[in-house]
Formats: structure tokens, C-alpha cells, sequence
């Protein structure tokens, strides 16, 4: 909803749970009145600071100046010394900015070719369309609000209708400025295989960024940061969260300035960016998210895991579950036919329903080493192709899968032989080769052609239902052999808007076709592979302990239903952990439950229990899928403490308590369940009746264990009334 005193050009925006009133002031500064509770009316209790303060910039006929005013945007140059978001510069090198205010509308609009928030009947929106007369360029904030949650989305549009070119150095697509002095930082890094480790900083008076210049948006640093209450726990606590839906290089700074208020900003890295705008072009920013709420840790999550099952994800795994056998672990690159041949039969009968050949598949393909980027089959290993698997996993009753690296390259292929300047590379130097490939240069119009026809083509050949996508490499050196020398410094952002444009495509020619997201496990876990793919491989860490962790951690802002989580061998293939069977599938049920180790090797009555589980996960797969789940401790980096995720969907809850390691004191402990119905009693693993505000408050008694990272799962459902 939106309120609109045109005299004074105030702007409420508002839905049920929160509200931001923005002032434009001076007809230039767009100024944060309030963010927050949402609030009946504004009437402006917290008045403007009109003082100019020491060093502040300002013009004769201003009575405000650019230091000390909370701002929804800011110029470089312009007398703002803080972090600004914009820095653009006219045709002579000379600084824009303090753009006057021309209008505003409530025009539904979305960023294009990039992904955005769905559902767009439940929202509210609000463009404020500002202008530089000199150059004639117009800077659009757009601001949109959904009616069903404390979230916004921000982002930004720069028109140019002047004659001559602007050059965009840096352009934010959200700010965020609060006068709060005493709050700390959340974000979340992680490297390969320790993907999503959480860190809470204290904020000076300085700056901090979280960010990403590798071509892609993490694992080493994730597009998310929150500003949070001192004190927060998992209930209580004030905060300001935000994400980006964005797949490469991101920016996410913090200040805290000289009057120890905070700003807040995120966009796409400026460091890789510099955009010459011609003429009648455009050029949008993706759209970030903030949420704003008082109940602490479990508050964001909840809210972003809600906001994202309703505004982000496709959900097309709502109602039957997948589950697959992926031959990664049970046979790297050895796959072959006779292999899935004697896998497949074993895997039905179990309950398993996808069957996925991971890497190895294709011609010359043995290690590391082989031909990426033509995609044809290894007529050794398959020497009926791929056509019979196919078919053979259609006649089980299963769906079939197979895992591609798309983006990526050898130099011995035959692509690479043909099209030497498709890869992001420089000509004149040696190839930077990671994991033994280069990169496609994806900004390029025919390599997204290419990639769009050869992906869809081995879909239709081989009736594939599934494509792992994954890849496998960062970039380095970012370079479109195709592109002019001014050019190079969009070609991070081509690259992504590209990969988009390809997956758009890809899910349009093939509707029914599944997509999981891969990047090295994590290493590209964020909004906008989410809009396009099905679920994700979080970790290449397969050790069920450490992935319930990560998973613990990822909860923060992803639901459930995202997350890849597969049975493994013991020990573990990279951490050689050994865990029990009935551990490491109690574990891997928490997410997108599957199985990634060789079935020979399983005995009768190991078959036999992984087909108990698959029916139980398969019965509670509303739950442990659709519902949300919550983290029972707070976020902690500590390995050797226990972790508890509370499930909850409709009438049905299940706790699922990773011990963590052992303890030499044997006491029970008490874990209060927080989040049951006051009014209700349910029932504790279907035999006995306690009252929800029991469980919430005297909780469960978690007995003392022996031995190190064991787990247990209790499942509570509500008592009917009659
Ligand atoms: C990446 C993925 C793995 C597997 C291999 C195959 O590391 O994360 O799951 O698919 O590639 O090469």
C-alpha cells in the first residue's frame, strides 16, 4: 500500500507488518524518513537535522546538506564522504549527481532479462524517477513491496536521453542508512567444502565489505548481509537483512560514520564494472531484498524462507519427491553401461526414482583432464549411448539424469579447435587453466545460441528429465575476446545476464525438464540460480554432519526444499568421518533427500533399511519439503557443538538433534520446542500426549549420549480436538 502527501513529497509505503516513508528534500535529496513497524500514519516525530555541520557541502537555497542525512541514494563527489551508491561520471570525466526529483508513479516493472521477485498480484510498487538536466540522464528508484511479508525489493534504472555517452563507475541497488550505533554485522563465507560459515563482526567506525570479484557469487563470501541488534538471539533482536538476486560479482558494504550512523549498501561489484551508457540506452540493476524485523535469528529466517518459496522459487518439486542415485561417489569417472545397468534395478527397489549419470559420460573423459565443451557420448562406456539408460530408467519407473558442465571448456575439444575466441581468455598469453578448463565467454550472443540448442538437442535425444549443472571454476582472466577494449569491464556483467537468458531458454524449450545448481557444491548458491534451477548441491562435502551444518547455517536465508542431500559411504570420501548408516540417513533427510555411494556394495539388510527410510521420507515429504525449518541453537562456527532444526509444515512437527561431540558429564539436557501452538496438545512420537506450552517451555529431554556426533529425531503432531 502506498501513501502519498504530494504537497511535501513524502511517500508511505506500508503493508501490514512494516513501513518506509522516504522525503524528497530540496527537491533533490531522497531522504530515509523511517524504516521499520509498520506505523498507522507519518507524522514526523523524528525531525530532519538542518544544522550544516562542519565540512558539510551545500548549496544557498538547501537547508540541508549531504552528510548527515539518511539517504535512500547517494552520488559520489557531491559532498556525501560516506560509502556512496552511485558514482557516474558525464562525457568530460566530470562527476553526476544530486539529481532532481521529476515524478514519481507505481508502474509494476521488473529489472529485464534478470530474475526477480514472481508473484506480482500481493505487491505494492513505487518509481521515483530523478533527472540530471545538464546530460539529460534519468536515475529511477525502484522500490517494490510485497503485502505479505516485512520485505521490500530495491533497484535501480539510469535512462540516458541526452545526446552524449555517461559512464556508469558504480551503481548500488540498494542503501540502507539507520541512525543506530550499536549493532553488529552478520554475514556468512565458506570456501570449498566448508561452504556458508557464519561471522558476526562488530561495527566501528570504519568500513566493511563482503563481496566477490570471482565471477560468481560464492561460496568464499555469500551475497547476504545483516545489520543486527546487539543482543540478538534466535527470538529477539532487531534487524536489517539483506540479499541479492544475483549470480557473480556483488558488493556489500557496511560504514558506520562520523556520527555513528549506519549505512548499508549492495550491488554489483563496482570494482568489475565500468558501463558506458550511450544514448537512448538503459541500463537496470538487479533487484536486492531487505527485511526488516525485531525477532532475531530465526525471524530472517522464517521471513526469507517464506518470501522465497512464495516470491523466488518455481516449486515444481512441491508435491513428489525425487530421489535420485547420482554415480559421482559410487564410481567418479569409471561410469559406464554395464555399471548403471546393474545399479538401476537395485535403485528402484528401493524407492530410488531419478537415476543420474555425474561427469564421465562423454568422449575422452577419464580424469580431470578430458574434453569438455563438446558433450558427445564415450561409445566405450556406452556403447548403445545413453538413449538405453534412458530407457532403461524409464522402464523402472525412474526418471534419468545426467550432469553437464556447460559453461566450460577444454582446449582439446573440438569446440575449442573451432572456436578458439569463445573462451574468456587472452589471446596473447598462456591460458589461466583451473581444474584443466577456460570458461565460455557467455556474454557472447553465439556461444549463449550454441549452448541453448547443444543443451536442449542431448535433452531431447536422450529423454532427459533431470541436468545437473554445474562449474567447476572461477574466473580468470575476464575477457570477451569478441568484445572492444571498452567493453571489457561489462563483460562480468554480460556473462551473468547471459547465463540467465541461456537457462531461460533452456527451461522454456524443455518445461518439464528438472535443473539442479552445482558450482563445486556451493560455490554459486544464491537468488538468482535459485529462480532458475530446481534444487542445489550445496557442498561437495558429503559427510552428513558437516552438511547438516551447512545446511543449519544456509537456513538463514533458503528453505529447506533448495538443498541436495545425499546418503554417502563411511568414511566419508573427503573428510573420512565414519559415521553409522542410521546416522548419515537421519542426516541426509533433512533437505532434497538422495544417494551417492555404489548399492553393490550394500548388504541385504543395509538395502533393506534404505528402503524403510525412503518410504518414511516419502511419506513425510510435505513436511521435511514445503514446510519451515528453524534452527534451535544460535549460528555458531564451533563444529563440536550439537545442532537441532525444527521442522514444522501444517499440524506436523519433527526435530532432528545432531549431538555434536560426546561429553565426559552424563546429565540430560532440556530443549524447549519454542515454536509449538500455546493452545494445542500434540502427540510425541505417537505415544505420548503433552501440552504445546509444555513442550515450548519444560521442552524435551535430550539424554546423555556416548560417543561422538550421534543424532536423534522426535516427531511431534498435533491432537485433533474432537
Ligand atoms: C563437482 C561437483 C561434484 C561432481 C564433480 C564432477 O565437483 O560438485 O558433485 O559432479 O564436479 O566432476
Amino acid at each position: 500500500m502506498l501513501k502519498v502527501d504530494e504537497n511535501n513529497h513524502i511517500f508511505h509505503l506500508f503493508n501490514e507488518k512494516i513501513s518506509l516513508v522516504i522525503q524528497i528534500l530540496d527537491n533533490h535529496f531522497v531522504v530515509n524518513r523511517y524504516f521499520g513497524r509498520r506505523i498507522p500514519f507519518f507524522a514526523g516525530s523524528n525531525t530532519l537535522d538542518d544544522v550544516h555541520h562542519a565540512f558539510s557541502v551545500f548549496q544557498d537555497d538547501d537547508r540541508y546538506s549531504a552528510t548527515n542525512l539518511s539517504l535512500e541514494y547517494s552520488y559520489e563527489n557531491f559532498g556525501d564522504y560516506r560509502i556512496t551508491s552511485s558514482s557516474i561520471r558525464d562525457v568530460n570525466g566530470y562527476p553526476i549527481g544530486n539529481y532532481e526529483f521529476l515524478s514519481y508513479d507505481t508502474t509494476p516493472i521488473f529489472p529485464k532479462g534478470m530474475p526477480h521477485v514472481r508473484n506480482n498480484e500481493d505487491t505494492t510498487y513505487l518509481n521515483l524517477e530523478l533527472t540530471d538536466k545538464e546530460t539529460k540522464t534519468n536515475l529511477i528508484l525502484h522500490y517494490l513491496l510485497v503485502n505479505d511479508a516485512p520485505i521490500l525489493t530495491k533497484w535501480v534504472t539510469m535512462k540516458n536521453q541526452g545526446d552524449r555517452p555517461v559512464t556508469i563507475d558504480k551503481l548500488d541497488s540498494l542503501q540502507v542508512d539507520i541512525s543506530r550505533d550499536d549493532y553488529k554485522l552478520l554475514s556468512f563465507s565458506g570456501a570449498h567444502a566448508k561452504e556458508f560459515q557464519p561471522q558476526i563482526t562488530q561495527i566501528e567506525n570504519n568500513i566493511q565489505e563482503i563481496s566477490s570479484n570471482r565471477g560468481v557469487s560464492s561460496p568464499q563470501h555469500q551475497p547476504f548481509v545483516a545489520l543486527i541488534d546487539k543482543d540478538t538471539s534466535l527470538d529477539y533482536g532487531e534487524y536489517y537483512a539483506s540479499s541479492f538476486i544475483w549470480s557473480g560479482d556483488f558488493k556489500a558494504q557496511v560504514e558506520k560514520d562520523q556520527y555513528n550512523h549506519l549505512r548499508m549498501t549492495m550491488g554489483v561489484n563496482a570494482d568489475t564494472l565500468k558501463w558506458e551508457l550511450s544514448p537512448k540506452e538503459t541500463f537496470e540493476t538487479p533487484q536486492a531484498i531487505i527485511c526488516y524485523g525485531k525477532n532475531g535469528l530465526n525471524g530472517i529466517s522464517k521471513n526469507f524462507q517464506t518470501f522465497f518459496k512464495k516470491h523466488l522459487l518455481e516449486n515444481r518439486l512441491v508435491k513428489s519427491p525425487l530421489i535420485p542415485l547420482n554415480t559421482w561417489e559410487a564410481s567418479y569417472f569409471g561410469v559406464n553401461a554395464d555399471l548403471c545397468k546393474e545399479l538401476m534395478p537395485k535403485a528402484a527397489e528401493t524407492g530410488i526414482n531419478l537415476f543420474v549419470i555425474d561427469d564421465g559420460w562423454f568422449i575422452n573423459r577419464n580424469s580431470e583432464k578430458g574434453q569438455l565443451g563438446d558433450w558427445k557420448i564415450d561409445k566405450e562406456k556406452f556403447p548403445n549411448g545413453l538413449e538405453e539408460i534412458s530407457r532403461l530408467a524409464h522402464t523402472n519407473n525412474m526418471k534419468f539424469g545426467l550432469w553437464i558442465e556447460p559453461e566450460m571448456i577444454t582446449t582439446n575439444s573440438d569446440l575449442f579447435k573451432k572456436h578458439p575466441d569463445w573462451v574468456m581468455n587472452n589471446p596473447k598469453r598462456p591460458h589461466l587453466l583451473s581444474r584443466n578448463q577456460l570458461i565460455l565467454d557467455l556474454s557472447n550472443n553465439k556461444v549463449q545460441k550454441y549452448l541453448i540448442e547443444t543443451i536442449s538437442n542431448l535433452v531431447k535425444e536422450n529423454h532427459i528429465d533431470y541436468i545437473k549443472w554445474d562449474f567447476n571454476r572461477q574466473f580468470a582472466p575476464t575477457i570477451s575476446q569478441t568484445a572492444g577494449s571498452t567493453e571489457q569491464e561489462t563483460v562480468d556483467f554480460k556473462y551473468i545476464k547471459g547465463l540467465y537468458h541461456v537457462l531461460e531458454r533452456i527451461r522454456k524449450i524443455n518445461p518439464d525438464l528438472i535443473i539442479e545448481n552445482c558450482a563445486s557444491g556451493g560455490g554459486r548458491v544464491d537468488p538468482g540460480m535459485l529462480y532458475y534451477t530446481d534444487q542445489t548441491w550445496i557442498s561437495d562435502l558429503t559427510d552428513s554432519v558437516s552438511r547438516f551444518r551447512i545446511i543449519s547455517n544456509m537456513l538463514m536465508l533458503y528453505p529447506l526444499s533448495v538443498f541436495s542431500s545425499h546418503l554417502s559411504k563411511s568414511p566419508n570420501e573427503q573428510d573420512g568421518r565414519m559415521l553409522p548408516l542410521n546416522t548419515r540417513l537421519l542426516l541426509s533427510g533433512i533437505g532434497s533427500f538422495g544417494v551417492e555411494l555404489n548399492l553393490n556394495e550394500f548388504n541385504a539388510t543395509e538395502l533393506k533399511k534404505l528402503k524403510r527410510f525412503i518410504k518414511e521420507y516419502k511419506t513425510n515429504y510435505n513436511l521435511v519439503h514445503n514446510g519451515i525449518a528453524l534452527n534451535m541453537f544460535c549460528l555458531t562456527k564451533d563444529e563440536t557443538k550439537p545442532i537441532a532444526i525444527l521442522l514444522s509444515k501444517e499440524n506436523k512437527y519433527s526435530l532432528i538433534y545432531s549431538y555434536g561431540k560426546t561429553d565426559s558429564v552424563n546429565i540430560p539436557k532440556y530443549l524447549p520446542l519454542r515454536y509449538l501452538e500455546e493452545n494445542k496438545n500434540y502427540l510425541l512420537n505417537g505415544s505420548q500426549e503433552i501440552s504445546g506450552v509444555e513442550l515450548n517451555d519444560a521442552g524435551l529431554t535430550i539424554e546423555p549420549i556416548k560417543g561422538d556426533y550421534q543424532v536423534k529425531k522426535w516427531d511431534v503432531a498435533e491432537i485433533k480436538q474432537k
